[in-house]
């Protein structure tokens, strides 16, 4: 991460730490003197973005922590008492319940925009691939976060996706047992994603740490795809992008205010302030928004254990994206018939998002196998067969040739040779 910076200790105090802990010096080639192309829109800032919600999710989930109790017996009214009794406790859990959204909706956007201007090629293949590690803790960190305030969708929601591991051969019941610490979703269950949902997100911070060291090493992508070849290409990250980043950061936040003050609920159910009760199942039990799309392709399946496989095949197949995108090109700004999959792949992910929260009948599922099958055919045939058919535009000779020609979009004249060697 270091190595950029030109920082030269002045005082004694820091010529003591310097030798001793480069701290300084890490921090300043990381974020102040790092080369980062001039060229970055602001699909870029949702990595900062994400950081901020981290941060965020981790401060209000601490103080929640304080005044919350995880027992079968008191968790749901523990949730009211924060909410009515506890001072700007009703804020806290809305920041937190609407945050959890809003770390999704970056995070889907972040994800995007690396698929559309590849940024999970070479070399950028680790980044991309602890991306795929981070998404996975973040939806498991989701999931129990949703059990914890026992309500009638916490419960049955945990029921529905711990009973998909008895869908394992052989092993799945063990496995579903020694999940719920018993013989059904109760209180030694709650306590164990209790105990998960606190430490995940610390994991977390380890692994974006990673992911930032990965980019930083290999330099950030851009949306031309070329890497930059002289000093004219780069900007300083300070004060450019942490200035553009801050206003990002500060757009977000009013979405995200307007969310927690004016429709706290709007992305949660109903269903969830009645307090669990094994014995009334919910009429339609569906998770929460971020993760229908994978809950359609789950449904998608007329056989249980056939619907976890295409589930989980759904984010495997992204850790091997790098592989199958064939294309020696990089972003889909120069890749005319890519730029269109990317959109089919797109209405694909929103419909099945849909589908997801209809009920499993009738047409819906229908829907869900053409789209479930069209998902995995856009990363098995057609990423790999577009890279060996598809004639790319000719790409700029650099970026600051794209820039003057007028941005990233627009062909320039120049033929360069295939960017990935
Ligand atoms: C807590 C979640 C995450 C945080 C805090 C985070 C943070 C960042 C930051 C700060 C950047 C640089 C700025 C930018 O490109 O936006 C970045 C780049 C990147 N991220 Fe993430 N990220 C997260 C999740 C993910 C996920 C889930 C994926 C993919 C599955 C991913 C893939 C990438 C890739 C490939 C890059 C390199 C892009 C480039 O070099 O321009 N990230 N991330």
């Amino acid at each position: 991460m270091a190595g950029h910076s030109t920082y030269v200790p002045q005082s004694a105090g820091a010529k003591w730490l310097e030798s001793r802990l480069p701290v300084i010096s890490l921090i300043r080639g990381s974020f102040v003197d790092f080369p980062t192309p001039k060229n970055l829109n602001y699909w870029w800032t949702f990595g900062g973005i994400l950081a901020v919600m981290l941060v965020a999710q981790i401060l209000t989930g601490v103080v929640l922590v304080m005044h919350y109790t995880p027992s079968t017996a008191a968790a749901f009214d523990s949730v009211e008492h924060i909410m009515r009794d506890v001072n700007f406790g009703w804020m806290l859990r809305y920041l937190h319940a609407n945050g959890a959204s809003m770390f999704f909706i970056a995070v889907y956007i972040h994800i995007f925009r690396g698929m559309y201007y590849g940024s999970y090629k070479a070399p950028r293949e680790i980044s991309w691939i602890l991306g795929v590690i981070i998404f996975l803790i973040m939806m498991g960190t989701a999931f129990m976060g949703y059990v914890l305030p026992w309500g009638q969708m916490s419960f049955w929601g945990a029921t529905v996706i711990t009973n998909l591991f008895s869908a394992i051969p052989l092993v799945g019941e063990a496995i579903r047992t020694w999940l719920w610490g018993g013989f059904a979703v109760d209180n030694p269950t709650l306590n164990r994603f209790f105990s998960l949902h606190y430490l995940l997100p610390f994991m977390l911070v380890g692994i974006v740490i990673l992911h930032v060291w990965a980019f930083h090493t290999t330099g950030n992508n851009n949306p031309t795809g070329v890497q930059p070849k002289s000093k004219q290409d780069t900007v300083p990250f300070h004060p450019y992008y942490t200035i553009k980043d801050l206003f990002a950061i500060i757009v977000f936040m009013i979405l995200f205010s307007w969310f927690a003050f004016y429709a706290p609920n709007y992305m949660g159910h109903p269903d969830n302030y009645i307090e669990a009760n094994p014995m009334v199942t919910p009429a339609h039990i569906v998770p929460e928004w971020y993760f229908l799309p994978f809950y359609a392709i789950l449904r998608a399946i007329p056989d249980k254990l056939g619907g976890v496989l295409a589930m989980f095949g759904a984010i495997a197949v992204l850790f091997i994206l790098p592989w199958l995108d064939t294309s020696k090109v990089r972003s889909g700004s120069y890749r005319p018939l890519f730029k269109q999959f990317f959109w089919l792949f797109a209405i694909c992910a929103v419909a099945l998002g849909y589908l997801g929260a209809m009920p499993a009948e009738g047409i819906y599922v229908i829907l869900s196998r053409i789209f479930t099958a069209y998902y995995f055919a856009h990363f098995l045939i057609i990423l790999p067969l577009l890279g060996l058919l598809e004639k790319p535009l000719p790409l700029p000779a650099s970026i600051s040739e794209a820039v003057l020609k007028g941005g990233s979009g627009k062909p320039a004249g120049a033929v360069a040779a295939p960017e990935i060697k």
